[in-house]
């Protein structure tokens, strides 16, 4: 099977390489990739955005399947470009993707399906924005309606605070507060099957003990010894059969994979948000978790037959990853600093712990940042601890001036807590 992944981020490293391990797996490109993904899949440049060049890319592979990872091209229309060229794609189309593009949207879709999630109000106009504050009183949690990178979601106990982003934005969702430990569930359909993976814990804040910015995820770590064992059958029947029922129903059935964040709650798990691909860096614990062939369960999905997928098979060992940032993420992240230590962490930890990469090139013989996340160092172990301490035995090789890592990534949940 030839395979052609797009994108270029951790996320798409750790998909390439799972799928290059996949033996069913004959030929694997990844466009536009980046300097460590080159070291698994045959890179092609293309603008991810742009779907008639991807189709066009896939044909001239002749791909089997095309895989898109970020959910920009998604929300573009980029699965849409590859279905119509006749090739089986990973991925929802543009309509179906408007669960992560639009956070009013999926209200909706929630609301119709049943799912349970913060009670929120749409607001357009100043006058709405105040009546919805007042109404929820602090923390205030405003998000802006559409694709934002990350960046869209204010939550803070500062009433000015709340309402300045809330007018920044054409239009914004405003909602209830929802207090506890958020999960990320990730699940595999075909619009009509869903296949649960293993559950995630991310760590959205810059800085150790949840302080700081909000960023794109720096660590996460699978599994979660502390959440209910029946977590993952009771999110599957309140939530992900639910959605993807109803957006069948609406004639957008979502295909690929639906991912949910969920907040652990007082009064029961709620959906904080939904996204329409894997998550950052939650799908580079999961898929280090996954002993299944990956190719073939995105072609199922991808072809409608994952009835016929059996079931998927887990290993025992936990995993947990640490992202490496660039000097003053996420404000104005810098960029272009040499990266030492690659090889020395490929000689002394591999397998265990390898690192993937995210904002990365090549210049000549040295592997130089390029963007806000930069590495991804991921290892894997018979418990948290053991795999936490892999994990930053490697991170402690890595050398980028100015870089910033949290140390205190699964540390709660290695020590029972
Ligand atoms: P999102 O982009 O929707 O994932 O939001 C980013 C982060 O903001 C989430 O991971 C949560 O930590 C936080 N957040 C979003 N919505 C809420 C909410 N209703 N209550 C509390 N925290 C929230
Ligand atoms: N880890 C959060 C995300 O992928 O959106």
């Amino acid at each position: 099977m030839k395979v052609l992944v797009i994108g270029g981020g951790a996320r798409e490293h750790a998909l390439c390489r799972s799928l290059s391990l996949d033996p069913a797996v004959s030929a694997l490109y990844c466009a536009p990739g980046n300097a460590g993904i080159a070291d698994v899949a045959t890179l092609r440049p293309v603008d991810a955005l742009d779907g008639a060049a991807v189709a066009t890319l896939a044909t001239e592979l002749a791909a089997d399947l095309v895989v898109v990872g970020p959910e920009a091209p998604l929300v573009a229309g980029v699965a849409d470009a590859v279905r119509a060229a006749g090739i089986p794609v990973f991925g929802p189309s543009a309509e179906a993707a408007q669960l992560e593009g639009s956070k009013a949207f999926a209200k909706d879709v929630m609301a119709a399906a049943g799912v349970p999630t913060a009670r929120s109000y749409v607001c357009t106009t100043p006058d709405e924005v105040d009546e919805a504050l007042d109404a929820f009183g602090a923390p205030y949690v405003v998000k802006d309606d559409g694709l934002a990178a990350g960046k869209g979601v204010v939550v803070t106990d500062d009433l000015a605070a709340a309402r300045a982003h809330a007018l920044a934005c054409d239009r914004v969702v405003i909602e209830e507060y929802l207090d506890g430990p958020e999960v990320s569930l990730f699940a595999i359909t075909d619009g009509v099957t869903v296949v649960p993976l293993q559950p995630a814990q991310d760590f959205k804040r810059a800085l150790d003990g949840d302080a700081g910015p909000n960023t794109g995820g720096m660590g996460a770590y699978s599994p979660l010894p502390w959440a209910d064992p029946k977590l993952v059958d009771e999110v599957m029947e309140l939530v992900l059969q639910p959605t993807v029922d109803e957006l069948r129903r609406r004639g957008t059935p979502f295909s690929g994979l639906l991912y949910a964040g969920l907040a652990i709650t007082g009064r029961g798990t709620r959906v904080i948000e939904f996204n329409a691909r894997f998550g950052d860096p939650e799908t580079q614990v999961v898929l280090a978790r996954l002993r299944t062939p990956l190719a073939g369960v995105l072609l199922n999905a991808a072809n409608g037959t994952l009835d016929t997928l059996p079931p998927l098979v887990w290993r025992d060992d936990a995993a947990v990853t640490v992202v490496i940032a660039s000097h003053n993420y996420p404000e104005t992240p810098r960029t272009g600093d040499p990266i030492e230590g690659l090889l020395e962490v490929a000689a002394e930890d591999e397998p265990d712990a390898y690192v993937l990469h995210a904002g990365t090139r090549r210049e000549g013989n040295t592997v130089v940042s390029a963007g806000g996340r930069v590495l991804s160092v991921t290892a894997t172990g018979s418990d948290l601890a053991q795999a936490r301490a892999k994990a930053y035995k490697a991170v402690a090789r890595i050398r980028l001036d100015g870089s910033q890592h949290r140390t205190d990534i699964a540390a709660k949940a290695a020590e029972g807590r």
